[in-house]
């Protein structure tokens, strides 16, 4: 254990909650938020050190934060860690993330993206006081369908690479254990988040480094291609809907900003914040290789009223407050 910080929680019986990678990307928006709404949270990560933005979270907090520095796939740490601090609900956000990362190193992905769901499941099953797992999974999962109209959460796993066979595999292990062995547990796919705080290099990461440098960008070798470009905040949301819903009616939901953008519509965006960005228009995929199936939010609009709420323009500005200034607005 090596860092704590805030005040005990307000209210105990929110419960605590155990956060794996909580020092990533997604995982560090949902630790800030969650100690926004005073709740104490462990974040269990192999990561050294929590985020600024989770440290320095606005005045009047109240949730407490205590970073465990430790292996996800170490059960028995875990299980100990949970009896500790009593965790009521665990988010699984640690991940082998994406490719070449996965097919370099298949039987790591396979332990941390798979293996880990189906042991925390059964860590659930066993202390029998976690109220709730709730497992971040990906819209690789799918693969790229791109015949297909849109991508519901019944539609067949189709993975195209190491990275989304894992994640479907642990998907798979998430709902066995809640339709076979009791567990209370929820699978979140998302899908393209950007915003403050983001590593994994994607093309609007590129672009608006490039465009707060002065450096011209052309949009890479990708081309134009249409895709899902989720703000963190949604993200955010949809998972505190998740979490929180005492009896969802489904295993899985979809999560993203449910309708594509091009690099293109970026591009404009980023101009909105930055008017003298040199962004030059992409060329288009000429053979239309590369095309995705947007993924369907309907169950989760359906189920929880849930719509995303961060524009593009309004996503992207923010994302160009953090990389100028180290900061950016409001918390979810
Ligand atoms: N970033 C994306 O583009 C994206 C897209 C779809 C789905 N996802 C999923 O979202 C979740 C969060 O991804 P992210 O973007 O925040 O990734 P990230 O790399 O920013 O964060 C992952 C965190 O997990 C920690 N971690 C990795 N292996 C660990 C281990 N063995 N033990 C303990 N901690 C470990 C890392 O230290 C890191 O802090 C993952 O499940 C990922 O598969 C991400």
């Amino acid at each position: 254990m090596i860092a704590t910080a805030g005040q005990p929680p307000n209210d105990p019986d929110l419960g605590t909650v155990l956060i794996t990678g909580g020092a990533g990307f997604v995982g560090s928006h949902l630790v800030r938020a969650l100690r926004l709404r005073g709740r104490h949270v462990v974040v269990y990560d192999l990561a050294d050190e929590l985020p600024r933005h989770v440290l320095e979270v606005a005045t009047g907090t109240t949730g407490a934060v205590t970073h465990v520095r430790a292996d996800v796939t170490d059960t028995e740490r875990l299980a100990e860690v949970v009896a500790r601090h009593d965790v009521r609900y665990v988010v699984n956000a640690a991940a082998l993330l994406g490719e070449p990362a996965a097919t370099r190193r298949p039987l790591d992905a396979l332990r941390v993206n798979a293996e880990v769901v189906w042991r925390l499941c059964e860590l659930a099953r066993r202390a029998g006081t976690i109220r709730r797992v709730l497992t971040i999974s990906s819209r690789s999962v799918y693969g790229d369908q791109p015949h297909a109209e849109s991508l519901t959460e019944d539609s067949r796993p189709r993975p195209d690479g190491v990275y989304g066979g894992s994640k479907a595999a642990g998907d798979l292990g998430a709902e066995l254990y809640r339709e076979h062995l009791g567990v209370d547990v929820v699978v979140a796919r998302i899908t393209g988040p950007y915003g403050p705080g983001q590593r994994h290099q994607t093309d609007l990461l590129r672009m608006a480094r490039a465009a707060c440098e002065g450096r011209p960008y052309d949009g890479g070798p990708r081309g134009d291609l249409p895709r899902e470009y989720t703000y963190v905040k949604d993200i955010t949301g949809a998972l505190l809907v998740l979490l929180d819903t005492p009896r969802t009616r489904h295993c899985v939901y979809n999560v993203s900003a449910g309708v594509q953008s091009t690099l293109t519509e970026v591009a404009g965006a980023l101009r909105t914040a930055l008017p003298d960005a040199d962004l030059r228009r992409t060329p288009g995929s000429p053979s239309g290789a590369g095309r995705r199936a947007t993924q369907s939010i309907q169950r989760l609009r359906e189920e929880f009223g849930f719509c995303p709420r961060w524009s593009l323009v309004d996503g992207v500005g923010e994302l160009v407050d953090w990389i100028r200034h180290g900061d950016y607005g409001l918390p979810v």
